[in-house]
């Protein structure tokens, strides 16, 4: 996808809040990457995160899904930078997670706790477990989700779960889909948190946010991946979304 393509129609090379924001992004798969290419362009400074950048800039093979190696596609964007969790973590005012589900409370550990303190976290992560298959089930559901295990973790820092429902090139390019007319959906305890990622969901070009509640409702935006999982067999697209009608 062309960088120009990632911005909605209309939108301006400019940030929220009229100067970049400093982003760290902890993770650096699909979803790591679409946000911190989007982000970039957005006018934000955005450090990406990774485990160890000796290692992750030394895979030269393209992964299971086709994504070209790190290193290449830091190449198209040489506005991100690459460094480990912690030094990502540091940089950013604003953190988002895009880390894999069973590795994400370790990963945000190996972030720094007082790199996380006070900050909003932006917790797109999902607790899949593939143990048993293709078709994942949940690690943690019900009576607790993982939205809530990280708020526990870190209770300094303000969580909000956001965007899991939804794959990774729609999430920065929900126009990408017809209208952009459908919905995403938003947990969080710290209103202002949410007021703050409510605005980085409307620069992206999101139009319909529904607010579930406190972090507790993470439970019912996660325990939605079996359903979408199972939809994008039936539909043989992850490109498709929920829409909310009254
Ligand atoms: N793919 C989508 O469209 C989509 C949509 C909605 C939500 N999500 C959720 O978003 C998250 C990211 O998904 P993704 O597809 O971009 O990539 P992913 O493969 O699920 O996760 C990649 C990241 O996880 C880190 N990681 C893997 N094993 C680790 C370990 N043992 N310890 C610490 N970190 C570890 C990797 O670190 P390194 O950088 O060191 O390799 C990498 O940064 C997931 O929770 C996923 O469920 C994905």
């Amino acid at each position: 996808m062309s960088p120009e393509g990632l911005l909605p129609k209309g939108s301006k090379f400019t940030s929220i809040t009229g100067d970049g924001m400093k982003i760290g992004v902890i993770g650096t798969g699909i979803v790591g990457r679409s946000h911190a290419a989007k982000l970039a362009l957005l006018g934000h400074e955005v450090v990406m995160g990774t485990r160890n950048v000796e290692t992750t800039l030394g895979v030269h093979e393209r992964d299971m899904m086709g994504n070209p190696p790190l290193k290449e596609w830091l190449q198209g964007h040489p506005m991100v930078k690459l460094e480990s969790f912690h030094e990502a973590a540091l940089h950013g005012e604003l953190i988002i997670n895009a880390t894999r589900g069973e590795h994400t409370l370790e990963a945000l550990r190996n972030s720094g706790e007082r790199n996380l303190e006070g900050k909003v976290i932006i917790d797109i992560s999902n607790p899949l477990d593939f143990s048993e298959g293709a078709l994942p089930s949940l690690l943690v559901a019900n009576t607790d989700s993982l939205g809530e295990e990280i708020q526990r973790a870190f209770p300094n820092a303000k969580v909000v779960k956001t965007l899991n429902t939804i794959n990774a090139r729609l999430q920065v390019d929900p126009d990408a889909l017809m209208s952009g007319d459908h919905d995403v959906f938003l947990s969080g305890n710290d209103a202002g948190a949410k007021q703050r990622v409510t605005e980085i969901l409307r620069s992206y070009g999101w139009k319909n946010v529904v607010d579930l509640g406190d972090i507790s409702t993470a439970r019912g935006a996660e325990m939605m991946l079996p359903m979408w999982v199972r939809l994008m067999g039936v539909l043989q697209t992850p490109l498709f979304n929920f829409k909310i009608v009254r």
